[in-house]
Order: structure tokens, then C-alpha cells, then sequence
């Protein structure tokens, strides 16, 4: 399975945060805001991972991330020259995928939960068509929004709904079969003037191949696009980790607990950060697992 991650936009609903970097490397609390949609690919178990970003924002990803081989990974690059919408990540990206299943994570998207890394795990293995995340949100009118019927089966999909049927968000986080590509290849654009995702889910929807696993609570998604989130997501992550002495989306640390890296390979990409609180729990980390 092949990872994407779209980290593309202009981010103005940030500025002027965002007038000279992009949206996603702005911290969320101690490290970069991409770390968090990278970590759920990789507790996914997914390896090959390409970046698309904008034309200016590419070089600053690839001097945070290279091509990923110090966490045993696989990263490329790739540039949405114009943000034409979410789905056109499929076509930028159909090499990449290279007929292969794929998962698509939004570059301001937070995920944490318990049972999360499995989950991803069951997502991957019985895929069947489009897998998508559904999550209770107090403003619906701002996502995607999935209704489902009694049982739990998925029934509709609307865009950003002015009355929506139900309060369930889709998340930015999308599983894939090998369909994904032709069916982003058929796409006009919307209204907004994007290939929708929501479109590319109502086409696996109308063949009876889309499946909505629900977050629920005690579960956290958050995204981080206006200053509000922004804070809040950096807020939670602070609490959180001051509470228990753990990091959330450390990389270094997930590519050893995958077994992507040995524990002193791990050491040594903590030791290169020591002056930092990160660096140093980076090396405790791989201590404690030598
Ligand atoms: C996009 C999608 C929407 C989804 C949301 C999740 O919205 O179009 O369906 O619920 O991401 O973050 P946008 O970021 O374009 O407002």
C-alpha cells in the first residue's frame, strides 16, 4: 500500500502565519504539524510515502524529511502547482500509487486515539473499495458529511451541506483500492472550482463499496486550519504529553516501535537533536528498547 500526503493550499484563512511558509511545517506545540499526518501513514505500516505540496513549500518539506531513509522509509515529492482540490492528489500521484491500494491523509490533519495503530491496521487489511473515518463534530456545515442508516451502513455524502443530515465529519483520512486513479481521471471540477474528494466517495458510494468506520468518543481529530485550531491542537498535544511523559507523532520513535529502525539508529537520530526536549526523548526511547 502506498501513502499520500497532501500538504498543498494556500493557507490564507492563517495568514500572515502563512505568507512565507506553508500551513503544514507551522508547529503544533514541539514539532512540525506534517509529523502528525506522517505518523498515522506509518502506523499503518506504510512505507512509500509521497508529499505533495506547493511549488514553494516542496523544498522546505524535503530539508525536514529528506527521502526518509533515516526512519527506514521511502519519501518523495511531488508539486500541486494550483489548489484544484483534494482528489487531484490521484492524478499527481498515479505513478506513485502504481496500480496499487492507497491512503490519503490531509497534511492538517491530527489524529489520536487508543486502538488508533490498530485500526489502521484492520482498515488496511480487509479494504474493500474506499474506507473512510466519520467524526462527531458540533459544526458539520465546514466538512464533509457522511449519513448513515440504522445498521451503520454509509447512505449519503454531501460536501460542506448547508443543512447537513447528520453531524458525522468526514475525516481527512481516506483508504483506497486501485479504482481511486481512473475514478479521479473522470472528475469535472465543482462549484469551488476542485476535483472533490467527496466525489471521488460518492462514486465508490454509488457502487456499493464505501464503508464508514466511526471515531468516536474518546477519540481526538483535529485540524489545525485557522489560529483557533491551531492553538487548540497545540494545547491538547501539551497536555497530553506533559501529562504522561509521551510523545504524540515522534517519528523516530514509531519507526523503531514498526521496526522501520534498530534502537541505535534511533539513538543516533536522537543524539543529532540533544539541545532539544525532543532529541533527548528521542535517545531515552532508544535506550529503553536496546
Ligand atoms: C476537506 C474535504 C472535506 C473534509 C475535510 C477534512 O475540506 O473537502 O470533505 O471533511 O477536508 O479536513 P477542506 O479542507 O477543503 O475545507
Amino acid at each position: 500500500m502506498k501513502g499520500i500526503i497532501l500538504a498543498g493550499g494556500s493557507g490564507t484563512r492563517l495568514y500572515p502565519l502563512t505568507a512565507a511558509t506553508s500551513k503544514q511545517l507551522l508547529p503544533v506545540y514541539d514539532k512540525p504539524m506534517v509529523y502528525y499526518p506522517l505518523s498515522v501513514l506509518m502506523l499503518a505500516d506504510i512505507r512509500d510515502v509521497l508529499i505533495i505540496s506547493t511549488p514553494t513549500s516542496v523544498p522546505a518539506m524535503r530539508s525536514l524529511l529528506g527521502d526518509g531513509t533515516h526512519l527506514g522509509m521511502n519519501i518523495t515529492y511531488a508539486v500541486q502547482p494550483e489548489p484544484n482540490g483534494i482528489a487531484e492528489a490521484f492524478l499527481i500521484g498515479a505513478d506513485h500509487i502504481g496500480g496499487e491500494d492507497s491512503a490519503l491523509i490531509l497534511g492538517d490533519n491530527i489524529f489520536h486515539g487508543t486502538g488508533f495503530p490498530g485500526l489502521l491496521r484492520d482498515t488496511r487489511k480487509n479494504l474493500d473499495g474506499a474506507t473512510l473515518f466519520g467524526y462527531p463534530v458540533s459544526d458539520p456545515e465546514r466538512y464533509g458529511i457522511g449519513e448513515l442508516d440504522e445498521r451503520g451502513n454509509l447512505v449519503s455524502l454531501e460536501e460542506k451541506p448547508k443543512q447537513p443530515r447528520s453531524d458525522n465529519a468526514i475525516t481527512g483520512l481516506y483508504f483506497y483500492d486501485s479504482d481511486v486513479v481512473e475514478i479521479a481521471k473522470g472528475l469535472t471540477p465543482s462549484a469551488r472550482g476542485e476535483l472533490e474528494i467527496t466525489d471521488v466517495n460518492k462514486e465508490y458510494l454509488r457502487a456499493g463499496r464505501a464503508r464508514l468506520v466511526r471515531l468516536g468518543r474518546g477519540f481526538t481529530w483535529l485540524d489545525a486550519g485557522t489560529h483557533e485550531s491551531l492553538l487548540e491542537a497545540s494545547q491538547y498535544v501539551h497536555v497530553l504529553e506533559n501529562r504522561q511523559g509521551v510523545r504524540v507523532a515522534c517519528l523516530e520513535e514509531i519507526a523503531l516501535r514498526m521496526g522501520f529502525i534498530n534502537a541505535d539508529e534511533c539513538y543516533s537520530l536522537g543524539e543529532r537533536m540533544t539541545n532539544s526536549q525532543y532529541g533527548r526523548y528521542v535517545m531515552t526511547v532508544a535506550r529503553s528498547a536496546a
